[in-house]
């Protein structure tokens, strides 16, 4: 695996390359939900490039940018075992020099859900990503299911800015209990640990009732906050079951419809979803 530092490194192994390149952007602090995207671009592509970036423009300023886990040589070791050819992992110091002041963003689906609770999120992840397409010129890039609203705000912007590359989106890998794997989840002492599966379980009983034939999306997240707040330790930002396409919050669920939500446990905050198609 070759390791690239700088944006030059990376941009001189671009240009030695051919046939397909398959790209994963990550923040580093690998799990088995970033290494099941690296498998899928490495079985799809010639070459495999990940990033590790963790990106200052997409925290807010009372978030945790500077508590964010980090183990870049855990990360290289496992991408080495993955087999990726190019791991890039560049300086904030060069990928946002004293007077950086150019922006992506996307409007509309962004002003929704982690847009409305995290102002300006977006425009920190299109920004960054879109540099990192310019770098690494991808043939694909490769994302989870895990951050849907990410996943699509992405593709429009590769599709308003008619980028030259492929998106692939990929279902979110879980923990055995059904726990979304996510960086984060090592914020979360035993007792929230446990805490935690009431994201999951308050998905699945979506799914259940929806099975079921209940297709009032009020009463749906209403039995889903009523189940999370029985578990002390959980905070709800927001239920949501909307159109999966636009982001729009149904009333009835007459089409494929996205339930996400974000809670709080204890400091941490997390996010998971369902499709209900
Ligand atoms: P990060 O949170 O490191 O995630 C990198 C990629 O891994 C994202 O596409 C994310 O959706 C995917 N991912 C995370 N957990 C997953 C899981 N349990 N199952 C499947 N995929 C999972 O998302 C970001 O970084 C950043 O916003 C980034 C796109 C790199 C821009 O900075």
């Amino acid at each position: 695996m070759k390791i690239a530092r700088t944006i030059a490194e990376m941009k001189t192994l671009r240009r030695s390359l051919t046939g397909s390149v398959g790209f994963v952007p990550t923040m580093g602090y690998l799990h088995e939900g970033h290494l099941s995207l690296v498998k899928q671009a490495r079985a799809e592509n010639k070459t495999t490039v990940v990033s590790i970036f963790v990106n200052p423009t997409q925290f807010g300023p009372t978030e945790d940018y500077a508590t964010y886990p980090r183990d870049p040589e855990h990360d290289l070791a496992l991408l080495e075992k993955e087999k990726t050819d190019i791991a890039f992992i560049p300086s904030t110091d060069e990928m946002y020099p004293k007077g950086f002041n150019s922006w992506v963003e996307v409007k509309g689906i962004t002003d929704r859900l982690e847009g409305a609770c995290r102002p300006g999120h977006f425009k920190g992840v299109t920004t960054v990503v879109a540099k990192l397409f310019y770098i690494v010129e991808p043939t694909r890039a490769y994302f989870g299911q895990k951050d849907a609203q990410q996943a699509l705000v992405i593709k429009k912007m590769v599709a308003d800015l008619n980028m030259n590359l492929e998106i692939v989106v990929l279902p979110t890998v879980r923990e055995k209990d059904g726990l979304a794997m996510s960086s984060r989840n090592t914020y979360l002492n035993p007792e929230e640990r446990r805490a935690a599966t009431i994201l999951f379980k308050a998905l699945l009983l979506a799914r259940e009732r929806w099975h079921q034939g209940e297709t009032n999306a009020k009463s749906l997240r209403q039995e889903m906050i009523s189940l999370i707040e029985k578990e002390p330790l959980a905070k709800i930002d927001y239920v949501s079951i909307a159109d999966t396409e636009t982001l729009e919050e149904l009333s009835i669920i007459d089409r494929p419809a996205l339930a996400s939500l974000a809670v709080r446990i204890g400091k941490t905050r997390l996010i998971d979803n369902i499709k209900l198609e």
